[in-house]
């Protein structure tokens, strides 16, 4: 039986005053199937973990490397001394504008797994490749290139998050949703025997309290990973709530 996850994206937003947004959602009742993880800036971190209560908090990326001249970067281990346990990598955001290949995410997942760190590992197409019809292809190549062997469902999470929901208001069709992540299932579970089946699936993309429910009622949506619905205590709480309850 798979525990859910709630995780939150803050992405590059949060000042110290909006730790009190964390510390609304630690002080409500701990949900019982679900687990909390929110992502905040790399800045507020330490701060994070003192309001976070039963919340586990990561970090939204690391180097692969564990220490050295890399200006601006953050190893894994720097994320667990914050105080950190899991780590977002490979979002589409740094895919696209850092140029992640699905090799330089592998080489993060691995550092991540030295320091502890929960890897939750995003793949997506874009609207290209969706409209190409080649959703599937892609995820498969980057459920292949981004893993490393020795995966887990401990250690391991899978996010799929169709580029062109990210942000957009835009939200694949149920159907859809079911589709990648039936496909992500038999591909995990195919590698993986066996264990594919531990490795919580996330969606994410647009996730509202609105469609929440519509959403976790999907085969294999294990959770959300939730962007700009994460940044309000009464938003992120609601999709808590209807993950929950699913
Ligand atoms: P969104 O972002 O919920 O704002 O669409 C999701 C994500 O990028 O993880």
């Amino acid at each position: 039986m798979r525990r859910k996850l709630a995780a939150g994206n803050w992405k590059m937003n949060g000042l110290g005053a909006d730790l009190a947004e964390l510390e609304r959602l630690a002080t409500a009742p701990a949900p019982s199937q679900t687990d909390r993880l929110v992502c905040p800036p790399a800045t507020l971190l330490s701060r994070a973990t003192l309001v976070a209560g039963d919340i586990a908090i990561g970090g939204q990326d690391c180097h692969a490397a564990k220490s050295g001249a890399h200006t601006g970067d953050i190893s894994a281990e720097m994320l667990t001394d914050c105080g950190a346990s899991a780590v977002i990598l490979g979002h589409s955001e740094r895919r696209e504008t850092h140029g992640e290949t699905d090799a330089t995410v592998a080489a993060k997942v691995a550092a991540a797994w030295k320091e502890s760190l929960l890897a939750v590992i995003c793949i997506g197409e874009n609207l290209a490749q969706r409209d190409a019809g080649t959703t599937l292809d892609l995820i498969g190549a980057q459920l292949a290139g981004s893993i490393p062997d020795g995966a887990t469902g401990a250690t391991t999470v899978i996010a799929y998050e169709p580029v062109w929901a990210i942000g957009t208001g835009r939200v694949p069709t149920l159907d859809q949703i079911a589709e990648a992540h039936d496909f992500i299932r038999t591909t995990l579970t195919s590698r993986f025997a066996d264990e594919g089946h531990a490795f919580r699936l996330l969606y994410g993309g647009s996730v509202k309290p609105e469609n929440a429910a519509d959403i976790f009622s999907v085969a294999n949506v294990d959770g959300a990973l939730v962007g700009g619905a994460s940044l309000k205590a009464d938003d992120f709480q609601a999709i808590i709530d209807a993950l929950d309850a699913a």
